[in-house]
């Protein structure tokens, strides 16, 4: 018998579909590419780097009779989404009435991202520490309530804004010229007509990743992303250009973040009852002289967070995905391994990348401990690669300790580079301080 038949015999084969474009995605792709029960991996819409690992295909999401039909006639039997917005679209819903097992939560578990508000009042509801917010529609709401808070201000559009929903200002002047471009110019469009002004929080952030079935959860090695565009924290905020870890944090800390803020959450997550919850929820935590706090939950992992887990894994991906989209939580266990994932980015980026910009070197070069990861990359018709996004190509190194396996990142991204790309060179520096362990 070949291997096809007997694993499907065993019932154990695995065709999955993973829903995204990204490094994230790509990632994915490599891990459960490891799984000697997976047969085939599909990526809806995946990239041309993608491609080269998984079979990549465009269907509209958005039209469920064209996603049902190639879900049968792939006799795919787990789907792994990738990012939001199919989520908050509702796309669990449609597979799980095609008894298709997902991962990735229901529509109405999937408003703790799609809404700000609604993730306010369910942190508030379950005492989960968060900072102080009042909801604002308006210009005259902001001039009215702006005395409650101290500069510097934050203002989140509700709804997904593609990663850019959220202002900081310094000063009250600032915040109203933000106001009116949110209310008056609508630059989010429907997703920012109503907003949360909310307190500045100030420590270092974390991301908190927990795998769960609504019931069960399983906290991911603790990663820190690198949100602002340049060294040192500086330029604008982007979606990531970098994470490292697994965090060593101090055993109290690790017990505050799950006693204060996952279990309630997990808690809240059980008695809302339309909720359907098998996946992983991203708890993105401000650590405050006060403790945790929760700046954001999102339903799906953290891009460029999830690079960094996928190789600790000491077992196989395919069977976890596999195992909370049927209802289980699986007990996990980690290698002593550290990772860092660096995100080289395009020119531009975030406000307006260059995309078209030939990519020189090598971008299939890797070692064992090091690889290339393809976020934003397309290919022309004499296979020569070149720039189609924000975030580029992603550089993973592996190692015994974090300072390795920066070393190994940044020793792998040399073998390539494009005109004017742009990349961190601090990556995980600030947890090689003892002050942040
Ligand atoms: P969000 O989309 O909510 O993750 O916000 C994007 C980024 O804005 C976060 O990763 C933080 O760096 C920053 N941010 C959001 N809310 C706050 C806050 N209340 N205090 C400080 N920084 C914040
Ligand atoms: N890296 C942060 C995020 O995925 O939202």
């Amino acid at each position: 018998m070949d291997k096809l038949s007997q694993l499907k015999q065993r019932g154990s084969f695995v065709n999955v579909l993973i829903l995204g474009s990204g490094g994230r995605e790509h990632a994915l792709v490599k891990a459960l590419l490891q799984s000697p029960d997976v047969i085939q991996i599909h990526v809806i819409p995946g990239n041309d780097g993608i491609q080269m690992h998984a079979l990549c295909h465009q269907i509209n999401l958005q039209n469920p009779e064209e996603l049902q039909t190639f879900v049968k006639q792939k006799q795919i039997n787990l789907v792994v989404v990738g990012p939001e917005q199919p989520l908050c679209d509702g796309i669990s819903d449609i597979l799980k009435i095609n008894n298709i097992p997902v991962f990735g939560p229901n529509k109405a578990a999937a408003q703790l991202e799609g809404s700000k508000i609604f993730a306010k009042n369910f942190m508030n509801k379950h005492k989960i520490p968060t900072a102080k917010s009042v909801t604002v529609k308006s210009v005259q709401n902001i001039e009215e309530s702006m005395d409650q808070f101290q500069a510097p201000y934050v203002l989140k559009a509700d709804g997904l804004a593609a990663g850019k929903g959220v202002a900081i200002c310094n000063t009250k002047e600032e915040l109203l010229v933000q106001a009116d471009n949110y209310f008056n110019k609508n630059i989010f469009g429907e997703a920012g007509t109503t907003a949360l002004l909310e307190q500045h929080l100030e420590g270092y952030e974390l991301s908190c990743l927990v795998l769960t079935n609504g019931q069960r959860f399983q906290i991911l090695p603790f990663i820190q992303d690198h949100k602002r565009l340049l060294d040192e924290d500086l330029g604008p905020n982007t979606g990531g250009m970098g994470t490292a870890g697994p965090v060593n944090i101090h055993s109290s800390l690790k017990d505050d973040i799950a006693q204060k803020i996952v279990i309630p959450t997990l808690e809240g997550i059980q008695n809302q009852s339309d909720f359907e919850y098998n996946g992983v929820l991203f708890i993105g935590l401000m650590v405050t002289e006060q403790g945790p706090k929760v700046i954001e939950y999102n339903v799906r992992f953290g891009d460029p967070e999830l690079q960094c887990i996928l190789p600790l894994l000491n077992g196989d991906w395919a069977e976890v995905f596999k195992s909370i989209a049927s209802g289980d939580c699986p007990t996990l266990k980690w290698k002593p391994l550290y990772s860092a994932c660096v995100v080289l980015a395009a020119e531009g980026y975030p406000e307006n990348p260059v995309k078209g910009v030939p990519i020189e070197g090598d971008i299939t070069h890797e070692t064992p401990s090091s690889y290339f990861l393809y976020a934003g990359i397309k290919k022309d018709q004499d296979n020569k690669f070149y720039t189609n996004g924000g975030r580029v190509i992603n550089s993973v190194g592996i190692g015994d300790s974090l300072q390795q396996a920066i070393e190994n990142a940044y020793k792998q991204a040399q073998y390539i580079q494009w005109k004017n790309y742009q990349f961190r060179k601090d990556i995980g520096k600030k947890l090689l301080s003892p002050s942040k362990g």
